[in-house]
């Protein structure tokens, strides 16, 4: 658990460096600053060695994840005196006007959304009436909208170029839930580095990314776009993303502003569909829902986007709570809150504004300090602010963060792109070949039973003579890019049909279409039958068509396979043979058929440029699967929303068998259906691989922890800070080969003020495991692992019991179990 180990460490060290400074400091108060110096230096080289030599002690540390990682350079960039002087200077040069002109954001590009704002805009850029552009992927444009603002306006302030970069600029990898079934940080983070390098190369310097929406129901299209359900994987991959785009230092000419986006809720939308009203509590707001968030900006994220949503009867876009309370004061973000695309305009079919000025207004009050697209505050602000309705300070604050953004991008330094640079930047090779590693670390090996003859099917031999390819995703370079690819393009992308016959040689490979995404006739079904029937063993690639079914505005109410795929399927299978099912999807699919009836399953996600070469690579087991499920994946519609960190309820459904009605009052009045199983299909965290791996009983390094103590030790809410307990297992490689396992840590706590969820993820770890070898992982437990927020929504350490474990998904596992004490 090297990262959060280490960075446990790092916090701790300049923690206890920062106590002894000042220790000292006070002790040779009245002594010379030369000497000063050279004590602190010796304190600081004291403390570094005696660091160093603890964490070499701790070598089981050393690939986990989960933990404290924030980039304080990042966050530092946003607290520079000497930009705030700048930014002083200017602020008073400024007239109203020019000041609101800076809150105005426009789409000059592909639209993204509805409507479009103004058009033409050379003009208001000469008049400083524009702060913010997106949607242009032209390196030129890009420079001439740019010469315009700082050769032409009075006061040469440069526009902040913006883009919905999502997994990827032009070297598209896997969607960001398929990055999240990697569960590894590093990844992503190298991932978001090469999209901000690709980025910045023609001038776009603002990720609209990472999208760290909690997303517990799989009706909702944009679950393919955010790290799934979890709060805990949810802020890895925040702070990941984060990093990635925005590298050491934000004004590097390759770093981009990240955006956390959309606060907050969005991903509870009831009934999944999108733009849906959202209620959730304070307590389970703060519980779940903020986590990542918080994550993101600790980490140093220079932009936060509003949501659509309502939240509790109060639009996210206009919510004082979340945006003031929340993000400003208790967190103390100091970027720039922007709208989401028209979300202040939508304030007046919420319900809560009868006219354009007052939407303005609530949501300038509320907090959000960027309009795009709505053009609300360019035609209302100056006028609010005269009248007094917006006080002008508050203006002035708004002003100072999106000029800050502009200032830590070092876009007054260097407001152009050299348009040489796209070229050279573009799919390089490193970049090609870490998008085909992501994209096999996020394939999620769902079931490969024994087959036929008695052995699972997965891998296939290197030398398969006789393949069957059949479905509509085998060929489909468009779809591999998944919903939202900036500048990927399908000429970029290897399908698994290319490289299958680079593989195997197009003699061996049979490929027939079988049926379209949606649609299909009977001569493409049965001529993919005899396809089947001829070859030794068939790959099925099916799934959702990406674009129109994944994404934004692509909420379903059946999660089943579109068109006539599942008769593709059920008629493949018939034929006896042998099949593999790969299964492209922003989401969980409910097959029960398939999983029923099919030995070997892999969920792709939507893999990006490198889908071909990386599912090839496991299938033939060149790769070895590693991916772990981000979300559960539910064996019917109406589970959902389904997620594994619930509450127990009263009446829990215990030892009841599921699989049959109710019969009695003992399986009758307990939390379940009459007609189908609690449990999903596959739990969270699930992920087989070509290895067996067998989980020892977890083992604490104590039976007892004090409330108080624990208390005392926490600094940041929500985030594990040093550590008070070890929990350890062994976990052995039970099979002949060797593989990767990801360990998961999960708590439960009983007795708490507030009810606490089943089991709660608080760390994982990847551990490489020889055939036949042992190894023994340790996680670091902080007292932010035992923190709740209480009946009274504070953030505390309560006495409780603990159940701990350690385990290779959210059901399964020993416990052990501890006491937390007064
Ligand atoms: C989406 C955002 C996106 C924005 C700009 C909106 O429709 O909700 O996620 O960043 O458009 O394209």
């Amino acid at each position: 658990m090297a990262f959060s180990r280490v960075a446990g460490w790092e916090s701790g060290m300049v923690f206890i460096i920062s106590v002894l400074e000042r220790a000292s400091g006070r002790r040779l108060a009245g002594t010379n600053g030369a000497l000063q110096n050279v004590v602190n230096t010796l304190i600081r080289l004291a403390v570094v060695t005696c660091l160093l030599i603890c964490c070499k002690a701790a070598p089981a540390q050393e690939s986990a994840s989960g933990g404290v990682r924030g980039s304080s350079s990042s966050r530092a960039s946003l607290s520079d005196p000497a930009t705030e002087q700048k930014i002083e200077a200017l602020l008073r040069k400024m007239t109203l006007e020019e000041k609101v002109g800076q809150l105005a954001q426009y789409s000059a590009g592909q639209p993204t959304g509805p409507g479009s704002g103004p058009t033409g805009f050379d003009d208001m850029l000469v008049k400083g009436e524009i702060g913010a552009l997106y949607n242009l992927t032209s390196v030129h444009q890009i420079n001439v909208y740019q010469r315009i603002a700082v050769e032409k306006s009075r006061l040469h302030i440069p526009l902040v170029y913006g883009l919905d970069v999502i997994h990827g600029y032009r070297t598209e990898f896997p969607i960001p839930l398929g990055l999240a079934a990697t569960w590894d940080p590093e990844i992503v983070q190298r991932a978001a580095r090469v999209a901000a390098r690709e980025a910045s190369s023609v001038g776009i310097r603002w990720a609209f990314s990472p999208m760290v929406d909690i997303a517990r129901d799989a009706r909702w299209g944009r679950m393919a776009e955010g790290a799934g359900e979890d709060p805990f994987l949810g802020a890895e991959m925040a702070q990941a993303f984060v990093r990635g785009y925005q590298g050491e230092h934000l004004n590097a000419p390759d770093s981009i502003a990240a955006c956390l986006k959309h606060y907050v809720g969005y991903g509870a939308a009831e009934a999944g569909r999108d733009y849906n009203s959202v209620e959730i509590s304070e307590h389970t707001l703060r519980e779940f829902y903020l986590v990542p968030f918080h994550a993101g900006v600790e980490a140093g994220s220079a932009t936060i986007m509003t949501a659509f949503n309502s939240l509790n009867g109060v639009p996210a876009s206009a919510n004082a709570f979340t945006i003031r309370q929340v993000l400003r004061k208790e967190w103390g973000f100091r970027g720039i809150v922007d709208s989401d695309w028209t979300s202040i305009a939508e304030l007046i079919p919420h319900g809560i504004a009868n006219d354009p000025a007052a939407a303005a207004r609530r949501a300038f009050l509320a907090g959000v300090e960027m309009d795009m697209v709505s053009n609300f505050y360019h035609l209302h602000m100056a006028e609010l602010v005269r009248s007094g309705q917006v006080p002008e300070k508050m203006l002035d604050d708004a002003v100072r963060d999106i000029l800050r953004v502009k200032f830590a991008l070092g876009l007054f330094e260097h407001p152009y792109v050299d348009e040489k640079l796209e070229a050279a930047t573009m799919l390089q090779p490193e970049s090609v070949t870490l998008s085909r590693t992501a994209a096999e670390r996020s394939f999620v090996l769902l079931k490969n039973s024994p087959a036929g003859n008695g052995r699972p099917l997965l891998p296939l031999p290197g030398d398969s003579k006789s393949v069957a390819l059949i479905g509509p995703l085998a060929d489909d370079a468009a779809v591999m890019l998944g919903s939202w690819s900036a500048q990927g393009r399908p000429e970029d992308v290897v399908t698994l049909r290319a490289a299958l016959v680079q593989k195997l040689g197009s003699e061996s490979v049979h490929y027939a279409k079988g049926s379209e995404v949606i649609g299909g006739t009977d001569e493409l079904l049965t001529a993919a039958v005899s396809e089947a029937q001829n070859a030794d063993v068939t790959i099925l690639a099916l799934g959702e068509n990406a674009a129109e079914m994944t994404g934004e505005a692509a909420s379903r109410a059946h999660l089943g396979l579109p068109g006539r795929q599942e008769q593709l399927l059920e008629a493949i299978t018939g034929t006896g043979k042998p099949v593999i099912l790969v299964l492209f999807s922003g989401r969980p699919l409910t097959l029960p058929w398939a999983f029923e009836h099919v030995s070997s399953v892999l969920a792709a996600w939507f893999p990006g440029v490198q889908a071909g070469p990386a599912l090839v690579r496991t299938i033939f087991g060149d790769s070895n699967p590693t991916g772990k499920l981000p979300v559960t994946w539910p064996r019917a519609v109406g589970q959902e929303p389904l997620y594994y960190n619930a509450l127990n309820t009263g009446r829990p459904a215990g030892k009841v068998d599921l699989t049959k009605p109710p019969f009695d009052v003992a399986s009758k009045y307990v939390s379940r259906y009459i007609d189908e199983q609690n449990s999903p299909q596959f739990p969270f965290g699930h992920g087989l691989s070509y290895t067996s791996f067998r989980y020892g009983t977890p083992q604490a390094s104590a039976g007892k922890l004090s409330a108080a103590s624990l208390n005392g030790g926490m600094h940041v809410a929500n985030r594990p800070a040093n550590g008070e307990l070890t929990v350890s297992a062994d976990i052995t490689n039970t099979s002949d080969r060797a593989g990767e396992e990801t360990a998961q840590l999960y708590i439960r706590l009983e007795g708490t003020s507030t009810a606490q969820p089943i089991r709660a993820l608080k760390g994982f770890q990847h551990v490489k495991l020889a055939a036949g070898e042992t190894k023994r992982v340790t996680f670091q437990i902080g007292p932010n692992a035992f923190a709740i927020w209480d009946d009274q929504n504070k953030y505390v350490v309560e006495p409780a019991r603990v159940k701990i474990w350690i385990s290779p998904d959210s059901v399964q596992g020993t416990e052990t179990t501890l006491e937390i004490t007064k």
